[in-house]
């Protein structure tokens, strides 16, 4: 049976190891200068509602490394953008392609697409998720930390699609993780409560101190996602208590990471010393991005 990545919560802890152990591997040969192509005669379609730098560059070159083609789908250019039924769409695509990665807006709207596509389908980012981000950003943790159990995680910011995907993954492989968030910019309470079945080592504060005490990670992310440009000033207004700063990572572990998943806005959600620092992981984060989708698509395709 075909298997996606919609969310991560969908994954077990044997998913993630697999994901995890194949990226170390395909990463390790790549930097040895050993070319696997184990999907040559396949094609990746990348379909994006939304625009990328990282995720569509790196699935595009992991496609190419592992011998797929891959075929960026901009949906304006189909007649997604004329209103063909997205299963209709689906249906269609999977006569064409051996795995389709999408970038939209609606988690509903994805979750539609996958439900009509015989092919895997994998989540690029949504409003409500971005999973594969998490997993190359937990290949970043392992090399750093060499594992996550037992890590304490600080979410500094907004209740976003990225905080969404670290509550999913902390649920299953159970580290601790909190996440500091303005009372309105709080996480999904249904994401919460459904990975408070698996681990109640998750918490919400308001207090950015509060998540950073004793951190071995912190992570953050724009105050104003792809999408909500419009809420930007009272956004801005409403975060900035919530900055990574030097300040902050001063009640963390001495030796913790700082994470990002960029783009950054300097000054903002992070200070330039922080994001440019000897602590900071980001551009080896952004690097993970293409070994972590080649296993994905290795192990999906
Ligand atoms: N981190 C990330 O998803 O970046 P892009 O929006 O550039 O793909
Ligand atoms: N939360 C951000 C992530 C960008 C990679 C957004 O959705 O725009």
């Amino acid at each position: 049976m075909k298997k996606d990545i919609l969310t991560l919560a969908e994954l077990e802890t044997s998913d993630f190891t697999l994901l995890f152990d194949r990226a170390a591997e395909l990463k390790a040969r790549y930097k040895n200068g050993i070319a696997d192509r184990p999907l040559v005669g396949k094609s990746v379609g990348l379909i994006f509602d939304k625009p990328s730098t990282r995720t569509r560059i790196s699935f595009e070159t992991a496609a190419i490394q592992l011998g797929a083609t891959p075929i960026f789908i901009s949906s304006g250019d189909t007649q997604m953008a004329r209103n063909e039924p997205i299963e209709d769409t689906a249906r269609v695509l999977s006569r064409y392609l051996d795995g389709i990665a999408f970038r939209t807006f609606s988690q509903d709207l994805i979750e539609q697409f996958a439900a009509s596509a015989d092919i895997p389908v994998i989540n690029a980012l949504t409003d409500k998720y971005h999973p594969c981000q998490i997993l190359s950003d937990l290949l970043t943790v392992i090399e750093h930390k060499g594992a996550c159990k037992g890590l304490n995680v600080a979410w500094i910011g907004d209740g976003n699609n990225m905080a969404h995907s670290w509550i999913n993954a902390a649920a299953v492989l159970g580290f601790s993780l909190s996440l500091a968030c303005p009372k309105d910019y709080a996480p999904d309470k249904d994401v919460l409560a459904l990975a408070h079945e698996k681990n109640t080592a998750i918490s919400v504060t308001t207090d950015p101190l509060t998540a950073a005490q004793d951190a071995d990670v912190i992570n953050t992310d724009v105050w104003a996602s792809m999408g909500q440009e419009k809420e930007q000033v009272e956004r801005q207004k409403a975060f900035a208590p919530y900055q990574v700063n030097s300040l902050l990572l001063d009640v963390a572990d001495k030796d913790v990471i700082v994470m990002h998943c960029l783009p950054a806005h300097r000054g903002e959600e992070i200070t330039a010393d922080v994001l440019e620092g000897s602590q900071s992981v980001v551009w080896d984060q952004a690097e993970n991005k293409m070994h972590m989708h080649k296993a994905i698509l290795d192990i999906l395709l």
